[in-house]
């Protein structure tokens, strides 16, 4: 069963409470879910391999260490998992970013792709997929889906909050994956929305309701 992280640092743990707050504007919106990607994106690449290197200081060599070859990959969830990705890649600028377009039939509640673009070499690559919202899991699941089809396989998820259907569905369809997440909250309500969750990540981002 795959593992999951709630990373409670306090600056994360602050800046979710401002994230959630009904009053909290899509430009505020956006500066934090920045903020909070970066924070998390730290503790996401904790596990990352490391090799010596000795580095030549004004004062004389020094043994240190890198982080060796392993190269990254950034997947957002459209669109809402685009909020995720600037943080991401201020830490890790040699990422590579692929897409994968989804939306969530409001009717059925089930994920409809639209969009895939990934990195050609996503086989060789730690992947980070990324989206604010594991609700139903239903998108997340069919995004890892996705992406292990076209050959990704050390696959990570990330989100800001998490509800506990949707770490069972990730659970149960992709036991190899760890989820990490800023908070796993109480329940679905009827319309698959999270309770108390944030409301639609996607809409609070980009301004559209
Ligand atoms: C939201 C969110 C996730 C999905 C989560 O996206 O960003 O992708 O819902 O719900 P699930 O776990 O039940 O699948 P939405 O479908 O609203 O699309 P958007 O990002 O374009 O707003
Ligand atoms: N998608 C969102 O944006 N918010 C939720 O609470 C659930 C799915």
């Amino acid at each position: 069963m795959s593992k999951v992280h709630v990373i409670d640092h306090p600056l994360v743990q602050h800046k979710m409470a401002i994230i959630r707050d009904v009053r909290t504007g899509p430009k505020e919106f956006r500066e934090l879910v920045d903020e909070v990607a970066l924070l998390m994106a730290y503790e996401v690449t904790r596990d990352m391999a490391l090799e010596d290197v000795e580095v030549e200081t004004p004062m004389g060599m020094a043994q240190c260490r890198m982080i060796s070859g392993k190269k990254i990959g950034v997947i957002p969830i459209l669109r809402a998992g685009l909020g995720m990705v600037n943080g991401i890649i201020q830490l890790i600028p040699a990422a590579k970013v692929g897409h994968i377009g989804l939306y969530r039939d409001p009717e059925s509640l089930q994920p409809v792709e639209y969009y895939c673009k990934l990195p050609t070499d996503i086989g060789e690559r730690d992947l980070i997929v990324v989206d604010p919202m594991l609700a139903t899991g239903g998108s997340a699941v069919a995004a890892i889906r996705f992406i292990k089809e076209k050959g990704g396989r050390n696959i990570k998820l990330m989100v800001l909050i998490a509800a506990p259907e949707g770490i069972a569905a990730v659970q149960a369809a992709h036991p190899d994956v760890e989820i990490f997440t800023a908070a796993i909250d109480e329940r679905l309500n009827e319309f698959g929305y999270i309770v108390p969750g944030l409301g639609d990540a996607g809409d609070r981002l980009f301004g559209t309701k």
